[in-house]
């Protein structure tokens, strides 16, 4: 099936790594060209060069989505180097390397630096590539999380970030609705990559038996809804956060 995406420009976050990766192949299998953007650059550069040996095309560049001059920068490089911005993925986050902790015991500046990229950062990244998505029906998709939905203890500052990132999706879909920009959520379930492997013992196995699909989810189980998200077929749907666990909760 054709989804629309061919020659479109997608940025996604975080790139070098993790659901970042999975995205950004996804997209270029897809016919889009991807801007590859990622706070490692090695790593961007890593998913750049998959991307080109499968026959696609990639920009890879280095981000800071916590800092405004960075996220301008990749925007108008992105611009530059690709010739426009149809569709945002902010997925960059911290995220496996954080220590599982009660709220109180979470210093300010843990909270603060875990804010700053995970809810400053979509922020930002959306405020700098706001001006060429207008031109051009964008789409604009946050990665929050289904630690939300389920209160999911010991990493607070984390689901509060996540939870931010749903609230200012649907204020972002209100305020660029008139502008034909869609903007919506995913909310992923734990989720297998090199990373979340190194959270636990029983990674592997962790929280399947609560799932009406009884194994673990993989990066490639993502792709298909920020495809979806990303792609004309979407057009009539904004400020929705899509929850992707196999079924361990419902709304
Ligand atoms: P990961 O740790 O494998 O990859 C994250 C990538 O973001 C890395 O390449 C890292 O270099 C990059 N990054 C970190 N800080 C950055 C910054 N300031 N600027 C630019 N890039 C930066 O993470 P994973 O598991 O692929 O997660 C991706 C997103 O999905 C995150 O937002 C995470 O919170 C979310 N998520 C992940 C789940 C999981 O189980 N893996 C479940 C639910 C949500």
């Amino acid at each position: 099936m054709d989804l629309g995406l061919t020659d479109k420009v997608v940025i996604v976050t975080g790139a070098g790594a993790g659901l970042g990766r999975a995205f950004s192949l996804a997209f270029a299998k897809a016919g889009a060209r991807v801007a590859v953007a990622d706070l490692n650059l090695e790593a961007a550069q890593e998913t750049a060069g998959l991307i080109a040996s499968a026959g696609g095309v990639a920009h890879a560049l280095r981000v800071d989505v916590s800092n405004e001059g960075s996220t301008k920068a990749m925007a108008d490089e992105t611009q530059g180097a690709l010739g426009a911005i149809d569709a945002l993925v902010n997925n960059a986050g911290i995220y496996a390397t954080l220590k599982r902790q009660p709220f109180f015991e979470i210093t300010v500046e843990e909270w603060d630096r875990v804010m700053a990229v995970n809810l400053r950062g979509p922020f930002l990244c959306a405020k700098a590539a706001h001006p060429y998505l207008r031109l051009r029906r964008g789409k604009i998709v946050n990665v929050s999380s289904a630690t939300v939905m389920s209160g999911s203890p010991l990493w607070m500052h984390y689901v509060a970030s996540k939870g931010g990132v749903i609230a200012m999706t649907r204020v972002m879909a209100r305020e660029l609705g008139p502008e034909n920009i869609n903007v919506n959520a995913l909310a992923p379930g734990f989720t297998l990559t090199d990373a979340s492997l190194g959270m636990m013992e029983n990674a592997a196995s962790y929280g399947v038996e609560r799932g009406a699909i009884k194994r673990a989810a993989t990066p490639q189980d993502m792709v298909g809804a920020a495809l979806w998200l990303c792609s004309p077929l979407s057009e009539f749907m904004t400020g929705q956060t899509l929850i992707i666990d196999g079924g361990r909760q419902f709304l």
